[in-house]
């Protein structure tokens, strides 16, 4: 291996840089070629958020790890950034889509099974009532739309950092001057002002919460319990009992977007710590990552959608997609909540993050960097400050967004996947001990190649630049 300690952090950055395009021939030439038919040549413009110098193309992706085309093998941490939480193409997973491919897609009616999925859901999440949407983002779209509909109240509450998919009126960032509502800068085509109907307030601060809901107009506050798309800043202690208590105090709705925070428990950290929403929305993972999202809510909630519905004119409720529930997704919705989201797979997932949490946090300490792992159940984060975030704008008072990207390329290229966007680190029933001491054993060298150069204070970096 190069002699990293006498090189600059400059030379460390151009070294993996030429190292990928050594060891991707495939790759760089995939992209060559989807290059011509895809803007910025991929099917999704995010895919280029990764810090390799070309998009890596994928061949094959099994259990915890990954291959390439170049057939390298991967220990992949970053698991579709969550939508692959439980493993790719788990065998049962797998098998429900295989049959049900047979029997029929999709027919805008609902499948035999939907009956015993409901049940499973509600058994798996604790809420009784549920409906299906096609992604995280459109069940975000469709609670907050239930949610103005049944309160009459037009602002919604949002934490300064949030990230909750594609819903233009979450895509908001707080003033850190005033604490007014601004629009996010970075959002495409933006020509309504979103900020009139969106408060934002930082994360763990009640008194902000209190003020934005004292004013009565708040129709809902949406929140993940512990961001997790601004690096991984989780509540403090007491803080959601409160919040829970002033919203419900206040008339506004409480909607958990579990959509990340399922990694914390079976069931997710709701109800893992009893906080009670009146909505919840689980995407991604829910059917093991074939495109599925559901919301759930309270039997109040059920009768107060029903009047809403019932009362309104006949025609477009503006809720709900043509494939969504369709039969596929549901076979694949069953099977994930039968053999995927169980006790026995947490366990695994969970003992074994505590493993990683440990090493990296031991290696931090050994090699004296200020920096700081903190951990959510399955999910944990190395973050580049020297202890936990308390709000978004700890998080860019530290952001350190070159060695940020080092660490993922210095990874990639030795075959550990870290999600990107931030250092985000998730374990799922497939991984195993041998995939964590790999990821352990890069970072002791990645540290070794550091020691000397610990590299730049990079400019602050938001939490995905999509
Ligand atoms: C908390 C949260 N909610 C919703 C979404 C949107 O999910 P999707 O992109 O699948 O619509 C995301 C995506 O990262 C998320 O992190």
């Amino acid at each position: 291996m190069t002699d990293f300690a006498t090189e600059t952090f400059q030379a460390i950055q151009h070294t993996e840089r030429e190292r990928f395009i050594a060891s991707h021939p495939q790759s760089m030439a995939l992209a060559r070629s989807a290059q011509q038919h895809y803007l910025f040549g991929v099917p999704l413009h995010w895919m280029r958020d990764w810090p390799s110098p070309a998009t890596l193309f994928v061949a094959h992706a099994q259990g915890a790890s990954l291959t390439c085309a170049d057939g390298v093998r991967y220990a992949d941490f970053c698991l579709g950034d969550t939508g692959a939480m439980f493993g790719h193409s788990p065998a049962p997973l797998a098998q429900a889509i295989a049959r049900q491919a047979e029997r029929g897609l999709t027919c805008m009616l609902p499948a035999t099974n939907a009956a015993a999925a409901g049940e499973l859901l509600a058994n798996t999440f604790g809420l009784p009532m549920w409906q299906m949407a096609l992604s995280a983002s459109d069940a975000n779209r469709f609670v907050l739309r239930w949610a103005r509909a049944i309160t009459g109240r037009p602002q919604l509450l949002v934490f300064d950092g949030c990230y909750h998919g594609a819903v233009d009126d979450t895509l908001v960032d707080m003033d850190p001057m005033t604490g007014h509502t601004l629009p996010r800068s970075s959002v495409l085509g933006q020509v309504h002002n979103h900020a009139a109907f969106t408060r934002v307030v930082p994360f763990n601060d009640l008194d902000a919460l209190e003020a934005a809901l004292k004013q009565g107009d708040v129709a809902c506050l949406l929140a993940e319990p512990a961001l997790t798309n601004f690096g991984l800043v989780p509540p403090e202690p007491g803080y959601w009992e409160q919040a829970r208590a002033l919203c419900h105090q206040h008339g506004a709705l409480f909607v958990c977007d579990e959509t990340h925070t399922i990694s914390t428990a079976l069931g997710g950290y709701a109800r893992a710590h009893g906080l009670e929403p009146d909505f919840m929305v689980v995407g991604k993972a829910v059917a093991g990552g074939l495109p599925c999202a559901v919301y759930g809510f309270t039997q109040a909630m059920a009768e107060r959608m029903a009047q809403a519905k019932n009362a309104a004119p006949e025609g477009h409720s503006g809720i709900g997609t043509t494939l969504a529930g369709n039969a596929l997704t549901l076979a694949a919705l069953q099977a994930s909540l039968e053999h995927l989201h169980t006790a026995a797979n947490y366990a695994h997932m969970l003992g074994l993050a505590t493993v990683l949490e440990k090493g990296l946090s031991e290696r931090i300490a050994a090699a004296g960097q200020p920096w700081t792992v903190t951990r959510l159940g399955a999910r944990m984060e190395l973050q580049f400050m020297p202890k936990t975030p308390r709000n978004a704008q700890d998080v860019r008072d530290h952001a350190q967004g070159e060695l940020e990207e080092l660490t993922h390329l210095y990874m990639l290229n030795r075959g550990v996947l870290l999600t990107p966007f931030h250092s985000m680190m998730l374990v799922s029933p497939a991984t195993t001990l041998g995939d964590v001491a790999r990821l352990l054993s890069v970072f002791d060298d990645l540290l070794a190649a550091l020691r000397a150069h610990p590299g730049p204070q990079a400019p602050a970096r938001a939490s995905r630049s999509s």
